[in-house]
């Protein structure tokens, strides 16, 4: 098969598809590899990196002429896409939820759109993960820029000319990200504090180190849903929370936000109302910027200050660790069409619980179970 990288176009994005090692990879399952000139030089990669692997590397219009197959981080606009084979398979993001007039164009063009975020969150499908693998990189630069813009420092410090005070950190949402900002938090020495809607995350929180932030004795307190996704909260959890949060947040330095629910615009975790009650000097990171954000008045692709407080709101964290966000990301790519791989028919065949659930196009329609109703 056909296999084609092109180079990322949507603007900031700085990822790539593939790697030298995915490269290899695939060209040992008996795959010709073509890549878009340029491709991988915002990820550190040359041309003749791509070439040395293996690859043919050439103009956008070359590398997808009779393409199979189309790798990509953020979904190729349709019109790129003319000259790959009919019912070519693009992997990428396609943020379907929010991108329908995306899908309805992959299906209009007779491509099949595999949606990398819909990947089931089941333990053999952990290696193809986008959102782990993306998630666990922007929490610890989440913490990294929080720290870089915040005027002093996180560890606590004793010097002849006294004592510098240790930051505090506290981490809102503990998935893949809150806990790789908790754990680079700890790292630089701060102190830091933790709150999720799932039960199951206070001991994680507890076990890094960090003190467990909860609200307890309230209905609906499980906040798991399925695949181990939050669930929406009902009204009497969510003031007992937004009541928590007002009592903590006013002491701490640094919030690290990374809420998100499938589906659904991020759930606000702090009113503008609680950033006045923090101290002048303070940051909080909105993870969720994308999906709407966790704070109120955090926007995308600025930071922005209110009552003193700045508040970072990069959309696209993974982009700023381009090197190791693009070799993650491109080994998802290739673990999940090597587990799929059929060696005679030489091409892939999804088993029903991951096709289904990724598979967003086929055939000139629109086939995603999550897009229908
Ligand atoms: P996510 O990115 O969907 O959400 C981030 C966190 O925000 C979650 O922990 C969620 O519970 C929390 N949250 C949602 N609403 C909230 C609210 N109102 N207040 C406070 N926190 C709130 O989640 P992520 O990082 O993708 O991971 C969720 C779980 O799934 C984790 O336990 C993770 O280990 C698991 N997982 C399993 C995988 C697999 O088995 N293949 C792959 C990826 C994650």
């Amino acid at each position: 098969m056909k296999i084609a990288v092109l180079k990322e176009r949507a603007p900031g994005e700085t990822r790539v598809a593939a790697t030298p090692e995915t490269i290899k990879k695939f060209a040992g399952l008996g795959n010709d590899l073509a890549v878009e000139s340029g491709a991988g030089v915002a990820a550190a990669i040359s041309d003749a990196a791509f070439a040395e692997a293996g690859a043919s590397v050439a103009s956008a219009a070359e590398v997808v002429k009779d393409a199979d197959i189309v790798l990509a981080i953020q979904a190729p606009d349709v019109a790129l896409l003319k000259g790959a084979k009919p019912g070519a398979m693009v992997a990428a993001l396609f943020d379907p939820f929010q991108k329908g007039d995306v899908v309805e164009a992959y299906a209009k063009a007779g491509l099949e759109a595999l949606s990398m975020e819909f990947m089931p969150r089941i333990t053999r499908a952990q290696g193809m993960d986008v959102l782990s693998s993306q998630s666990n990189l922007s929490g610890y630069k989440a913490v990294l820029a929080a720290a870089d813009t915040y005027g002093r420092a996180f560890p606590m410090m004793m010097t002849a000319a006294g004592t510098v005070q240790a930051a505090k950190c506290f981490v809102m949402g503990v998935g893949v990200a809150g806990l790789q900002a908790i754990a680079t938090a700890r790292r630089l020495g701060a102190q830091v504090s933790a709150t999720d809607v799932r039960s199951a995350t206070k001991e994680q929180i507890e076990s890094l180190g960090a003190k467990a932030i909860f609200v307890e004795d309230v209905e609906g307190i499980e906040g798991e849903g399925s695949g181990g996704y939050a669930t929406e909260m009902s009204d009497e959890y969510k003031a007992a929370q937004a009541k928590l949060v007002s009592e903590h947040i006013a002491k701490q330095d640094i919030v690290i936000t990374t809420a998100l629910i499938p589906g659904r615009a991020a759930p606000v975790l702090i009113t503008d109302a609680q950033i006045a009650t923090m101290k002048p000097g303070s940051v909080i990171y909105d993870l969720a910027v994308a999906q709407g954000g966790n704070v109120e008045g955090s926007v995308a692709d600025e930071v922005v200050e209110k009552h003193g407080v700045k508040i970072i709101g990069y959309s696209n964290t993974p982009a700023t660790l381009p090197a190791d966000a693009s070799a993650l990301f491109a080994r998802n790519h290739f673990t999940m069409f090597q587990a799929f791989w059929d060696k005679e028919a030489g091409k892939p065949e999804f088993d029903e619980e991951i096709g289904d659930a990724i598979r967003l196009t086929k055939g000139g329609e629109v086939v995603n179970e999550r897009l229908k109703g």
